[in-house]
């Protein structure tokens, strides 16, 4: 299965750390996120990789090039467990494809329309937003034997977050049909608050229907001038059945703007005993 990760945003609640450094290159601890989004999708068996960058985003493209000189320098001098970080950093399967203008979500997974498509019986694939982290790799196994149990139909994360937060992502509504998996029956980007059928918002991970690509080629911008997945969604619960699973929001972690990504990194760093006794 193909896995797209959308990479090639602005970053702009970040500047001006993200002017030079890609959002997704911030490290959470050790590693910078978009790694944690790749192993995770490696661990999901994902067998193509696709990080969709910009022009301006090289840094991401060398962080996951083979650098031998390093590796020989650091091996030389005995420190041996960097080498191997920067070997395994080096060698993760995943290619690059450009999005030319930074148009919104929807146009990021759409460049990748091709290679989903060019199979003789496109697939479902994954897409992980490069900005968000499941460390555990929990949520996509979960999401995967949904689809395989309800015909490959496509399933969505979601998690509840407080009501007066909906406006700031996309959400969803239908019926529970098990305690953590829904039935969708409709989808609204960004809605305000009295507007929102539920508070059941959109995580970053969704395995979809190939059907989408088809959709988000004629998607018009929508929230925010964009062109929004969301709305493609929506045209494609007007086909096929979809499905959501609620994770329990302490499984990923949004590292998009500067709170959320120190809150990340207390997190991790308390559950793996880095901080001590400090905080
Ligand atoms: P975000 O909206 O969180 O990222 O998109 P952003 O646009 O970079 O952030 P702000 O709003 O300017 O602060 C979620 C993911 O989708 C990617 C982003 O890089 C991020 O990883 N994305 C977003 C694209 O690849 N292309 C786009 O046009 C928009």
């Amino acid at each position: 299965m193909k896995a797209i990760i959308p990479a090639a945003g602005l970053g702009t609640r970040f500047l001006p750390a993200t002017k030079a450094v890609p959002k997704e290159l911030l490290p959470v601890l050790e590693k910078p996120a978009i790694q944690y989004v790749v192993e995770e999708a490696l661990a999901a068996a994902a067998d193509e990789i696709i990080i969709i960058s910009s022009a301006t985003k090289h840094a991401l493209e060398a962080h996951f090039n083979c650098d031998l000189g390093l590796e020989a320098l650091l091996a030389a001098t005995g420190k041996t467990a960097y080498a191997e970080a920067v070997h395994h950093a080096g060698n993760l399967p995943v290619s690059f494809i450009e999005q030319a203008q930074p148009l919104g979500l929807g146009h990021a997974i759409h460049c990748a329309a091709e290679k989903v498509c060019a199979a003789v019986a496109p697939e479902p694939f994954y897409v992980l937003l490069g900005d968000v982290l499941v460390p555990e790799n929990s949520i996509l196994p979960r999401m995967l034997a949904i689809s395989q149990e309800h015909d490959n139909a496509s399933v969505i994360a979601v998690f509840e977050v407080p009501m007066e937060e909906v406006s700031r992502f996309g959400v969803i509504a239908g019926e529970a049909i098990k305690q953590d998996i829904w039935r969708i029956s409709e989808m609204v980007e960004k809605p305000p608050q009295d507007r929102a059928p539920s508070n059941l918002a959109i995580f970053g991970r969704y395995l979809l229907s190939p059907r989408v690509m088809e959709l988000l080629a004629h998607t018009v911008p929508g929230v925010g001038g964009e062109i929004q997945l969301t709305d493609a969604l929506v045209s494609l619960l007007a086909e096929e059945e979809m499905y959501a699973l609620v994770i329990d929001p302490e499984e990923g972690f949004d590292v998009g703007t500067v709170e959320s990504w120190l809150i990340t990194n207390i997190k991790l760093a308390r559950r793996r005993g880095i901080l001590g006794e400090l905080l």
